[in-house]
């Protein structure tokens, strides 16, 4: 299963490689990455399949949901029949199944969304561009960038807190949160270190777990107005500016 990360495409050739290789199958994670393309083509055709997601927070907003994407008929036929309680025809079960169809409320929306997605990316880049003119001026905070040689959807707002950022990142979180800012430290705690009932077969993974605590989601779509980031890279200059004080305080 290749993930792919939450601003730009991660490496798919390279995984295709050690597929191909290995015979094992590749599956894709496109959740975060809907709209964009991959050396030029359009996510959605990569390995066996696709999978994405239409929760509320994503591009493609169908309030829930989702679908996957793939270029193999016989797996088409199956999860199609899966969706449906793994039925054929009206009563013969044939395989695994679930009630997994796409409602016709949130198929609507989605459909409306749809419509709406050259015009939101639009709206999403110009966004971007505001957080990324202010926080040139915050070079303590990386904003990781979207790659303009593709087509993106400039959705996310993720920055790494680099070494000269005075605060740790659950500080920082949490003086924002209490200002009304709602960032997200997202895939944190990193997957291993997250409670399980069943046991877990990694104990350490010191680069993830560092990773894990360098970055921050920032306010991203359509409630975040241009005087909103404005507002939010002031406050996070302010942390910057009196960390010492902060720091004492909590
Ligand atoms: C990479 C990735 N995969 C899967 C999901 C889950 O999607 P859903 O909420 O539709 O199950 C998310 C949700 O944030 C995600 O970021």
């Amino acid at each position: 299963m290749g993930v792919h990360p939450i601003v730009n495409c991660c490496d798919v050739d390279g995984l295709e490689a050690v597929s191909k290789r290995s015979g094992i199958p590749l599956l894709f994670d496109t959740v975060e990455s809907n709209y964009e393309t991959y050396r030029g083509y359009r996510v959605g055709r990569f390995g066996r399949a696709e999978c994405f997601s239409l929760h509320a927070s994503k591009l493609l907003n169908g309030f829930e949901g989702g679908y996957l994407t793939t270029n193999d008929d016989e797996l088409a036929q199956r999860v199609s029949y899966m969706r449906g309680f793994g039925f054929k025809g009206q009563d013969t079960v044939i395989d695994f199944g679930n009630n997994a169809k796409l409602n016709e409320v949130h198929a609507s929306m989605a459909l409306a969304a749809l419509d709406d997605l050259p015009d939101q990316v639009r709206r999403n880049k110009s966004r971007y561009r505001c957080y990324q003119r202010l926080l040139a001026d915050v070079p303590e905070l990386r904003l990781i960038e979207f790659d303009e040689h593709e087509e993106t959807s400039f959705k996310n707002i993720v920055v790494e807190l680099c070494d000269l950022w005075p605060i740790n990142r659950a500080a920082t979180l949490r003086l924002l949160n209490s200002e009304g800012v709602l960032a997200r430290a997202y895939y944190a705690p990193a997957l291993h270190q997250k409670k399980t009932s069943y046991e877990t077969r990694f104990d350490e993974l010191p680069l993830t777990e560092e990773l894990a605590e360098r970055f921050l989601n920032l306010p991203c779509g359509e409630h975040v107005s241009l005087n909103d980031i404005e507002s939010i890279v002031l406050l996070l200059k302010f942390i910057r500016d009196h960390a010492n004080e902060i720091g004492s305080r909590i």
